[in-house]
């Protein structure tokens, strides 16, 4: 293990890597030889302007973002954009609709409800979310505004096999899960969010990634904060942004552009995975509840089918250094986030421990 350092199963916050962490730390107290810290640093610095149009454009370059998308950094979470997203796309009909594939999909189709007229046009909760449903583009109403969905279901380890054709209506997908770790062709999304906490940077920036002609539409009693086009036309410098959050982020975009880009982080991602599940698969002790083809690169669900020695497993992973391997607390069981900055030699370590405790506990 580099640098004492644990590997943090956690679903978010989670781990960076490692040459983003100790370059920040190089460049900590004073960014660059400019004289700041980039925590102290005027948002309208010209240092900082050129921190926020970098990460811009590494974004852009490694996502392949058309010239005809808006990329916003945000904040409030994944959470907000529950909200934002209908107060600003509800602008037609008043209809969306949503597919529920688990608990924040849930919640966004919760807080849409507020705004307008939601129709939950399929959900795997009778099967507690261990699959994807499979939706048509008749299934959706032809006039809504727009259509939800959860790319990648964060709590139930799952991830759509196929991206729905919704036609001419636009598609949102909240990708807080999941961005970074497989190319996704943008043009298919009419938004895009992902809180960053997870495969981008700290907690406190949320990226937004908009087409322009779906901009500024939000009513006039939306809040000025909650407007995309108020940041769309002031380069997500509106009010003071999380400065120290998007400059980690624009570090991680060129960490991930110098090993080969979005298609080799993917590739690494899939050879972590897939380890893992082959594992879980030939071993008696643990199971996957996922259906295989609907399995998440990123969330690894599984459980032994009793709760106290899901319980154990989780203490001793955690006093050798296998952190958070706990499943959400409102599912139990365990949960192995092995985002893109886990090492595979994280994987490898929680494998040979899985064999030992599984050994050890007939
Ligand atoms: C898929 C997904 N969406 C939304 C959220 C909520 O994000 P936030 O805590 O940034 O509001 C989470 C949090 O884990 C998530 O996994």
């Amino acid at each position: 293990m580099s640098h004492n350092r644990a590997f943090n199963f956690s679903a978010g916050p989670s781990m960076l890597p490692l040459p983003v962490i100790e370059d920040v730390a190089a460049n900590l107290s004073n960014y660059q030889g400019c004289g700041e810290s980039v925590m102290e640093m005027s948002h309208r610095s010209k240092e900082f302007k050129a921190i926020l149009a970098e990460a811009e454009q590494n974004l852009r370059d490694i996502m392949n973002i058309p010239d005809n998308y808006k990329v916003m950094f945000l904040q409030g979470g994944g959470t907000l954009q529950f909200a934002m997203v209908p107060m600003n796309l509800l602008r037609k009909s008043g209809k969306a609709d949503y597919i529920i594939t688990g608990s924040w999909a849930k919640k966004a189709a919760k807080e849409a409800k507020k705004f307008g007229d939601i129709k939950i046009v399929a959900s795997s909760e009778e099967s507690t979310f261990s699959y994807i449903p499979e939706v048509k583009k008749e299934d959706f109403r032809e006039d809504a505004d727009y259509v939800h969905i959860t790319l990648n279901n964060t709590i139930y380890g799952t991830h759509y096999p196929y991206i729905p054709d919704t036609g001419d209506i636009p598609l949102v997908a909240d990708m807080s899960s999941c961005i970074l770790s497989e190319e996704v062709d943008v043009t298919k999304f009419g938004l895009i969010y992902a809180g960053a906490q997870k495969n981008v940077a700290p907690a406190g920036v949320t990226i937004v990634i908009m087409r322009e002609d779906l901009i500024g539409f939000a009513k006039d009693n939306v809040p000025t904060y909650l407007d995309y086009k108020v940041h769309a036309e002031n380069d997500s410098a509106y009010n003071t942004p999380n400065c120290f959050a998007i400059y980690v982020a624009g570090e991680v975009f060129k960490h991930i552009k110098s090993i080969g880009g979005v298609p080799a982080m993917h590739d690494l991602d899939v050879e972590k995975a897939k380890k893992l599940y082959d594992y879980i698969d030939s071993s008696q002790l643990y199971t996957c509840p996922v259906r295989e083809q609907d399995r998440s690169l990123m969330n690894v669900v599984f459980v032994t089918g009793d709760a106290d020695l899901d319980k154990k497993f989780v203490a001793e992973g955690k006093a050798i250094g296998l952190h958070n391997l706990n499943g959400h607390r409102s599912i139990g069981g365990m949960r192995a986030s092995i985002y893109n900055a886990m090492p595979m030699e994280g994987v490898d370590a929680l494998i040979d421990f899985m064999k030992k405790f599984e050994a050890e506990n007939k």
